[in-house]
């Protein structure tokens, strides 16, 4: 059973439901992963559950019981600054070992942009290595501080 066409990328929320697939999508493709599967999953339960956190998937189509398989995984967190105005933080990108250089991140992070414009976030900000900038670069982002940031488009006027 499959439930999205053959080769195409479906980008949605994560929740705790997805926490099996995903720790298994992480102990395949990343050395990030501790202790055994069970105590993992429960950290990403948590970890997916987190306020103002806001995790993405990407899924591709899959012959398995669910139908797909995780093939991405992003975050963002949300930051309330003290002066006002909230800001995104991106993070925890990972893409499945056998799906790299598909443009699995690229839609991930323009997912990402989405989602923090629709959180009426005013600039996305993320730190990644030298070797990944032109990722971010193409994208819109530049160099800031000690990482790379997107201005992003506000409303500053309700609507009635
Ligand atoms: C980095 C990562 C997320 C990229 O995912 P991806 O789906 O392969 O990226 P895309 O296909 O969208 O890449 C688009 C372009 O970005 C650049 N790019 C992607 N990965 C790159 C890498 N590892 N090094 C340098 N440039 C890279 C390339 O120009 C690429 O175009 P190309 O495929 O024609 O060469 C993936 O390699 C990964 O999961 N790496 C391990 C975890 C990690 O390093 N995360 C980053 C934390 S900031």
């Amino acid at each position: 059973m499959s439930i999205f066409p053959r080769g195409a990328i479906n980008i949605r929320n994560a929740c705790a439901d997805d926490a099996d697939m995903l720790s298994q999508f992480y102990a395949t493709n990343s050395s990030f992963f501790f202790d055994n599967a069970t105590n993992f999953r429960d950290y990403l339960v948590d970890f997916l559950g987190l306020p103002n956190k806001i995790c993405i998937i990407a899924c591709e189509s899959c012959d398995n019981l669910h139908g797909y398989c995780i093939v991405g995984f992003s975050s963002i967190d949300l930051i309330e600054r003290p002066r006002g105005g909230r800001l995104a933080y991106l993070g925890e990108i990972l893409v499945a070992t056998n799906n790299r250089h598909q443009r699995v991140a690229t839609q991930m992070i323009s997912a990402c942009i989405r989602m923090a414009m629709t959180e009426n976030c005013h600039r996305i900000i993320l730190h990644c290595s030298a070797e990944l900038q032109g990722l971010y670069s193409t994208m819109g982002f530049e160099s800031w501080d000690s990482g790379m940031k997107l201005e992003l488009p506000v409303c500053t006027t309700a609507t009635t």
